[in-house]
């Protein structure tokens, strides 16, 4: 069993899964643990949706594709990625990106085989279970902040997977047909998607899995004032 750090250090955006299934109780247990993350005023405004049937996945996925096939670039509640970009995030977003595809060998100008690999966002990279998280419309109306909270959600659902050797990949993608993914999933609509976390066991054999993106020095992200 990892410790909180080994979690922490040893957690990676995993792309290719087996096709075991988390059983129930497991599943029950990592919400369970994920729902004890802090929030604002106790507000917990996550609305989960833990979908493991196949069908369902499929359907959700086969409208997302369909989206993008027509040429529509989003259909979202929330815009996650900023507008227009400057550095350093730019350049750490190239970089990531590139050193994906280079593992991939995958060349940058071979859109084709890109926005391909982008799809497999909508397969679920093979995991049999997908978290999508909602929240209320009138939580982020005039405010922001319940998307820190919901953002920690993320990372206890990631983290807690850990312990049960579970890998996950936490997804922006799905933000960006936020309102497609409510419509197959008919939820109230007074709920806005922000994002869903993959869950499953690691194709151990894929190289996909094989990249894992460093980060900047801590001096880089952290100012100490001793
Ligand atoms: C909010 C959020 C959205 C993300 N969306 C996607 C996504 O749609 N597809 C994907 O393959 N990876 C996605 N990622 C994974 C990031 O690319 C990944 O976390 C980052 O490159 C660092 O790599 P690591 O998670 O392996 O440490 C997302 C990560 C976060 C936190």
């Amino acid at each position: 069993m990892p410790t909180v750090l080994e979690a922490l250090k040893n957690r990676s955006s995993i792309r290719a899964y087996s096709d075991k299934k988390i059983p129930k109780e497991t599943l029950v247990k990592i919400l369970d643990a994920a729902a004890m993350t802090p929030s604002g005023a106790n507000m917990q405004p996550w609305v989960s949706y833990a979908v493991s049937n196949d069908a369902v996945l499929k359907n959700i996925g086969d409208a997302v594709i369909k989206k993008m096939d027509e040429g529509i670039l989003n259909d979202q509640f929330i815009q996650y990625y900023p507008v227009k970009w400057v550095n350093p995030y730019k350049k750490r977003r190239i970089v990531t990106g590139s050193g994906l595809y280079k593992l991939m060998e995958v060349d940058r100008k071979d859109n084709e085989t890109r926005i391909e690999m982008w799809k497999d966002n909508f397969r679920w990279f093979g995991a049999g279970t997908v978290i999508f998280v909602f929240t209320d419309k009138a939580n982020i109306d005039e405010s922001q902040g319940v998307l820190i909270d919901c953002g920690a959600y993320m990372q206890s659902i990631m983290l807690s997977a850990q312990e049960f050797g579970i890998d996950s990949c936490p997804q922006g993608s799905t933000t960006e047909f936020g309102k497609v993914i409510a419509d197959v999933l008919q939820t109230p609509d007074n709920l806005a998607l922000l994002y869903s976390v993959v869950l499953g066991y690691k194709d151990e054999s894929a190289k996909i899995n094989a990249y894992q993106p460093k980060r900047v020095k801590l001096e880089e992200s952290v100012t100490f004032i001793d």
